[in-house]
């Protein structure tokens, strides 16, 4: 997403400039092309070799001192740019866009530009809060800039409260966003996710070793296009992605119910949950005791959703995934058959750099007029991105 992509980093004065060093390494590491400007206050806090050393390039500081240069330093960068964020963005900078002020090589960049600009503020709890500020911050919003919510806790001064600057990895996912194509707005998009808890008694349970890397990534990328998402998740440690509306559930009973509550007004399923294929028969109220040497547990079947899903089918579009340790292409075409899918996502799990629990996979794309596409090993994030620009067309033919 970021790849190949320029973005002028635009760092004032605030204690939190230390993270924007993170930021910068994070955007590079996205393979962005990063050009860092700063403000005289921030160069207080980080001498500018730091972001010189990090981004590979000089850091822009003078206005005075780029305008004696070949080209207009401020339009140049101005001009060049796919996105600027300001990170740290402190009151007195957003205060100054806000009135059209650009007295700095940072302000008179920002007025300069037409690339979308996405602002992180940090700033003291007193100041976030006051009435000037949330006015130019509104302000600002109404014409067209990005603007985060800060982070709460305990701030530099003393305070605690809402003011910290939004964690760096919050910033880059927040640029991803900004950059998409906005092809799924308008369009609901119910995503599963993590492996689904079979009870046993209060204090076991059967499960398998699903992360829901490969479902949370899905929610993440289709939010980012523009999708209203709901993502219903078996028991994980993620997060749920900013602006998805996450649903936690334990079991496949349990996943059943909310994935049916949502499924009339739902324009996509993608099921990328592990569910349990059994339950235990009867779930003991009390916990096991250790008694006899050998013990039996009685599984029984737990409901097919996706199947069910495929019955239930008005127009919705279903996919699948078939996580698989043998015979991967024959068991992943049957399941699309068989639970009347759009289209389903092969990966045999055994092999390295796919599966679970893995920030890679290996996916094969089926679809029920035969055809099979294969995608190289990549980032689960990237076979979101993949997956969700098929599904953008499958809806676009559908139209
Ligand atoms: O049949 P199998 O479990 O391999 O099929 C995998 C696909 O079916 C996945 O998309 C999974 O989320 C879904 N599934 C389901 N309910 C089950 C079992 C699997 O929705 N009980």
């Amino acid at each position: 997403m970021l790849q190949g992509k320029t973005i002028v980093l635009g760092v004032s004065g605030g204690i939190a400039v230390y993270k924007a060093v993170e930021l910068l390494r994070l955007l590079t590491k996205a393979g962005a092309d990063v050009h860092v400007v700063m403000t005289k206050n921030a160069q207080e806090f980080v001498t500018p070799l730091t972001f010189q050393t990090l981004s590979g390039k000089p850091v822009h500081t003078d206005l005075f001192n780029l305008y004696q240069e070949q080209e207009i330093g401020h339009i140049s960068l101005a001009d060049r740019a796919d996105l600027f964020i300001l990170a740290p963005a402190t009151a007195n900078l957003i205060g100054k866009i806000a009135q059209g002020l650009a007295d700095d090589l940072l302000t008179t960049s920002v007025m300069a530009t037409t690339a979308p600009v996405l602002i992180a503020p940090a700033m003291n709890t007193n100041m976030y809060e006051n009435p000037i500020y949330q006015r130019n911050e509104k302000y600002l919003a109404e014409l067209g800039y990005h603007i985060m919510t800060p982070a709460s806790g305990a701030l530099a001064c003393g305070w605690e409260g809402k003011g910290k600057l939004p964690a760096p990895e919050a910033i880059l996912t927040e640029a991803q966003a900004v950059l998409s194509p906005k092809d799924l707005t308008g369009r609901s998009i119910l995503v599963t996710a993590g492996p689904t808890r079979e009870e046993i008694d209060p204090v076991r349970y059967v499960s398998n070793y699903s992360s829901g890397k490969m479902g949370f990534a899905i929610a993440e990328v289709a939010r980012q296009r523009g999708a209203e998402v709901t993502l219903v998740a078996g028991p994980t440690n993620l997060e749920a992605p900013a602006g998805v509306c996450c649903v936690r559930v334990g079991s496949a009973a349990q996943m059943r119910e909310a994935v049916l509550a949502g499924y009339e007004d739902t324009d996509v399923v993608i099921k990328a949950a592990a569910v349990a294929d059994y339950r235990l028969a009867e779930r003991a109220d009390q916990k096991i005791k250790k008694s006899a040497e050998t013990m039996i547990l009685e599984l029984e079947k737990n409901p097919d959703i996706l199947a069910e899903l495929g019955r239930l089918k008005e127009g919705q579009l279903l996919v699948g995934f078939a996580a698989e340790t043998e015979n991967l292409l024959a068991h992943a075409q049957d399941k699309l058959q068989r639970k009347n899918l759009d289209m389903i996502v092969a990966n045999d799990v055994t092999r390295p750099g796919a599966g679970f629990d893995v920030d890679t996979n290996i996916v094969r794309f089926l679809y029920p007029d035969g055809r099979i596409e294969e995608l190289a090993e990549m980032s689960k994030h990237q076979v979101a991105r993949h997956l969700l620009d098929r599904v953008a067309g499958l809806l676009v033919d559908r139209t």
